[in-house]
């Protein structure tokens, strides 16, 4: 039957032919859910591998696989790597996906304590039900790490944060990445505070890298999504199967936003870690101030590790206000310029209180021992003009 005789219903479901001619100069929105052949051989030859194609969104999606591969990109600029990326439906669905992929029942992760609480939760409510074991240590003492290791020989991978969500405790990754190396462990990082454009962690030889690409990475706190990034062949077979099969996959709307901030992440970076670093030194001249957690302060416990590891310091900083959990929500309720939200990255200054918030489900004993206290408030420091955001803090301590 001709196209021409097809009736008018038919014609109004029937993909009218693309018009497209010329490039698009804009990543375009893939949003469809699957990807048509003419001929049913050409299917089965992407479905077994034997070619390269899109096939159902799930699996891979054009606009997804663009943005993943750019932040691949990214991360390998200026190695000789050329490292795999797989988008996410989410930073946790990425931590998730890849220890899924890479850990089986009875294996241990070895990681920390001090680190976002959702990824804690996640080790101890939802892995070690599976048989996915994790051990806290802190990351920073080889001495510590050979010991828990030797004993665990279950161990098969280290997890870390650095700098951590909210103390900003770094780990050197050039040490741990070499103690791994000696050991046959696999390394894991959280990179979401850093972005590539501040640290490149396979430069140090982390194997894999995850990010909250929610974060920094869109900026604008209009999309969620993740990313893992690897170089392993055999481990990107593994991903790609657990990915698909769970069902982590971001969808393409969101991957487009995460484009589109991406074009801008170099410029809010920087003014993200100018800002917050004068924001940190201003706080720690301040007398109602008992601690300032910033990891370019020479003050901060990390700073040497920081300054090795990363080009500039970042945009997240913490601090404990004077007195107890009343105090810090006075100041918070106060500070009008400042938003309330339990997120970080955005371009807009955002305040948190981890305590009751991103680390309410960590034991209080646990949370406390790492400084997370009652009077902790974080601060995720935007690219507002520094005066202001300096003026609304001042006038709040007032
Ligand atoms: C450091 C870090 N990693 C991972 C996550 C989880 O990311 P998402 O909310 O995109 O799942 C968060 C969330 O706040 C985070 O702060």
């Amino acid at each position: 039957m001709s196209k021409r005789n097809l009736s008018f219903q038919s014609l109004c479901v029937k993909e009218h032919k693309d018009t497209k001619t010329t490039t698009p100069h804009q990543l375009p929105v893939y949003a469809t859910s699957s990807f048509v052949f003419d001929e049913v051989e050409e299917s089965v030859e992407i479905f077994t591998g034997k070619k390269q194609g899109h096939v159902y969104s799930r699996y891979g999606n054009p606009t997804i696989d663009t943005v993943a591969a750019k932040v691949a990109g990214l991360e390998a600029l200026d190695t000789q790597l050329e490292p795999f990326a797989f988008m996410t439906s989410s930073g946790m669905s990425a931590i998730s996906t890849l220890c899924y992929a890479i850990c089986d029942s009875g294996d241990s992760i070895l990681t920390q304590a001090n680190i976002y609480g959702g990824t804690t939760e996640l080790f101890n409510k939802v892995m070690l039900r599976h048989g996915i074991n994790p051990i806290y240590t802190r990351h920073t003492d080889t001495d510590t790490l050979r010991s828990i290791v030797s004993e665990n020989p279950a161990i098969k991978a280290i997890y870390l944060e650095t700098p951590s969500n909210p103390m900003l405790d770094c780990v050197d990754l050039e040490a741990i990445s070499a103690f791994a190396k000696e050991k046959g462990l696999i390394t894991i990082i959280d990179n979401t505070f850093c972005t590539p454009y501040l640290q490149q962690p396979l430069k140090f030889g982390i194997d894999f890298i995850i990010h909250s690409a929610t974060k920094y990475l869109n900026g604008h706190g209009n999309s969620i999504s993740g990313i893992i990034i690897g170089t392993d062949d055999d481990a990107k077979v593994k991903i790609k199967t657990t990915l698909k099969l769970m069902g982590g996959t971001c969808n393409a709307w969101d991957a487009w936003l995460l484009n589109n901030g991406l074009k801008t992440l170099t410029l809010r970076m920087d003014v993200h870690s100018r800002n917050a670093m004068e924001l940190a030194q201003w706080l720690s001249l301040h007398p109602a101030v008992e601690q300032v957690n910033y990891c370019g302060l020479e003050s901060h416990a990390s700073h040497i590790i920081a300054k090795k590891q990363m080009s500039a310091f970042g945009g997240m900083l913490s601090f404990k206000i004077k007195g107890g959990q009343q105090d810090a929500f006075r100041f918070m309720n106060k500070l009008q310029l400042c938003t309330q939200a339990p997120t970080l990255g955005d371009v807009d200054t955002l305040v948190l209180h981890p305590a009751t918030s991103s680390h309410l489900n960590i034991d209080k004993e646990i949370r406390e021992s790492f400084g997370i206290t009652q009077n902790l408030i974080r601060v995720s420091v935007g690219i507002e003009n520094i005066a202001d955001i300096v003026e609304y803090f001042g006038q709040v301590f007032e």
